[in-house]
């Protein structure tokens, strides 16, 4: 990050904290529904059987398996995962009913403010790592369920490491001026001229499933931009464009295909890797048909990204040449030279929007260090890409990925170099062995 960006932030921040101290805390209102009599380390009662079911699948829509637990780890829910943002590593909760290091002596209250408002239960400010954002739409009725779900699982007697950022990041109460800025204090508002489906799938989308968390572009603080669910970087991968554009997004799909990707971590052309496949993985996938298709509902509806094609690159390019080579000694054979792939195991790389968009982030990853698409219960076979960093040089695999991103009928910009020499480091990935 460039120095005047970051003296920028500061000076953000600080405007942000003065103007925050102004505002009163107005939302815990919202929160009152709430009893402040049970703590978290009662575990629920036979009668309650039924609200900790709905409260498991809040849990998995809402994925918070996904951050609080941490990666090879079996104590579920026991905190440790550090989430990488561009100000520093932040550390995920113990939010287990242990008394000690979890939440065993937090109210339902208390635990409605966290996840709906970002407040600990001290009163601190939590980092919007926690997607409180978006949490703050989710239903009485769900918060309920998913706290009757929450005394249900396994404590764990762990203390989770401590997030640790530098200045000005560190002063919690900045969190304040960042909800000013960014935090829309409102549930989830019923939009009545829409369809019952509709509003599920919105709820589901903007709310517990937090998809706008990875697909939507933040600003320098890390709020979200105006450009909503039109993709994301996020460092080694791009978050696609998910609005109905022909192009980079999934106008192209219907319904079934856009449920299909959910459920089975694949469809006619894409196949989930890296993040998404873990989205799919722990939450989308058990989602239910009825819920899955709301979801698909509700993103044919967004407003489309703008983004237009450009011409395709020239075949006759020295780039473009290279690529075409280094593809069909390299990639071919999985991927074909028709480009099309095999239809759920080895990603179609053409008519695949993922790939079309200017930022190639999730192309140079694949590419370099290889992958594995989601594992599901309807496709528990997922096909596996070998790494080809220590085979191809940064050129090459700039060559390759820029020739799949225009062949077929796919445009999109030429990728540089550079732009792999950068990935490559990122990623700790080796450079090309020596030719023998
Ligand atoms: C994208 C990652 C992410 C997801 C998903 C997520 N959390 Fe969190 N959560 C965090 C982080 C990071 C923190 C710590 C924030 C901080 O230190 O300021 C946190 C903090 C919390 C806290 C406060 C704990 C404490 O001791 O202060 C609670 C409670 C919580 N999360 C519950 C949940 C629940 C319930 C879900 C699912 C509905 C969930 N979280 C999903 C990242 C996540
Ligand atoms: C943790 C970050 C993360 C979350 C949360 C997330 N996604 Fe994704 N998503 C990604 C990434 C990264 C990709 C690209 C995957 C790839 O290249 O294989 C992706 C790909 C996709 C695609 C395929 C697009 C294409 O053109 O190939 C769809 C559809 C999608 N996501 C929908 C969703 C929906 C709906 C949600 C919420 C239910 C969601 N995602 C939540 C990170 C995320
Ligand atoms: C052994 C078979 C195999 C070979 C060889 C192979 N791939 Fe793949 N590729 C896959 C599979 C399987 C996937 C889906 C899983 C994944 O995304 O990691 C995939 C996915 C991809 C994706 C999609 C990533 C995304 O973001 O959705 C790209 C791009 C890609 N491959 C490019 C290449 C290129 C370029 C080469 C040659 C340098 C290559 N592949 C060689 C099997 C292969």
């Amino acid at each position: 990050m460039k120095k005047t960006t970051i003296l920028g932030g500061v000076a953000i921040v600080a405007i942000a904290v003065a103007v925050g101290l102004l505002w009163q805390n107005g939302d815990t209102r919202a929160d009152d529904v709430a009893g402040t009599n049970i703590l978290t380390s009662q575990p629920p009662t036979a009668a309650d059987a039924d609200a900790v079911m709905r409260g498991k699948y809040v849990a998995i829509a809402g994925d918070c398996v996904a951050c609080h637990t941490a990666p090879g780890s079996k104590d579920a829910f026991a905190g440790g995962y550090t989430i990488s943002t561009p100000f520093g590593g932040i550390v995920a909760s113990n939010i287990t009913p242990d008394p000690e290091y979890g939440i065993g002596n937090w109210t339902e209250r208390d635990f409605y403010r966290a996840v709906r408002h970002g407040k600990g239960k001290g009163g601190q400010y939590l980092y919007p790592a926690m997607p409180y954002n978006a949490y703050v739409k989710v239903s009485d009725q769900d918060m309920h369920d998913l706290w009757m779900y929450m005394r249900s699982v396994k404590p764990v007697n762990y203390k989770a490491p401590e997030t640790d950022l530098g200045f000005p990041y560190n002063i919690r109460l900045a969190m304040m001026g960042w909800n000013l800025l960014f935090f829309k204090n409102q549930g989830y508002q019923p939009d009545s001229a829409k369809s019952a489906e509709w509003n599920r799938g919105a709820y589901l989308v903007e709310g517990l499933e937090h998809c706008s968390a990875c697909h939507t572009a933040k600003n320098m603080l890390g709020g979200d931009k105006d450009t909503y669910l039109q993709g994301s970087n996020l460092a080694e991968w791009h978050a696609p464009d998910i609005t109905p554009n022909n192009y980079t997004g999934i106008g192209r799909w219907n319904e079934q295909q856009i449920v299909d990707y959910l459920k089975l971590g694949s469809n006619h052309v894409a196949v989930a890797s890296g993040p998404m496949a873990e989205a799919v993985t722990n939450s989308t996938q058990h989602l239910s048909e009825v819920d899955l298709r709301a979801i698909a509902v509700y993103l044919k509806s967004v407003p489309a990204a703008d983004n237009v094609p450009p011409q395709p690159l020239a075949t006759e390019s020295a780039q473009m040449k290279m690529g075409a080579n280094v593809y069909s000694a390299n990639c071919s054979a999985c991927h074909n030279s028709d480009g099309k792939g095999i239809p759920h195991l080895a990603a179609s790389l053409a008519e695949n929007p993922g790939l079309l968009a200017d930022d190639p982030s999730s192309i140079i990853t694949t590419v370099l260090e290889g992958g594995r698409g989601a594992v599901t219960e309807g496709n528990p076979t997922s096909g596996a890409m070998p790494a080809f960093a220590w085979k191809l040089s940064d050129e090459q695999v700039a060559a390759v990925a820029t020739y799949l991103r225009n062949s077929w009928g796919n445009a999109a910009p030429a990728v540089t170099a550079k732009e792999v020499a950068d990935q490559r480091k990122l990623l700790k990935q080796p450079s090309q062995m020596p030719a023998h």
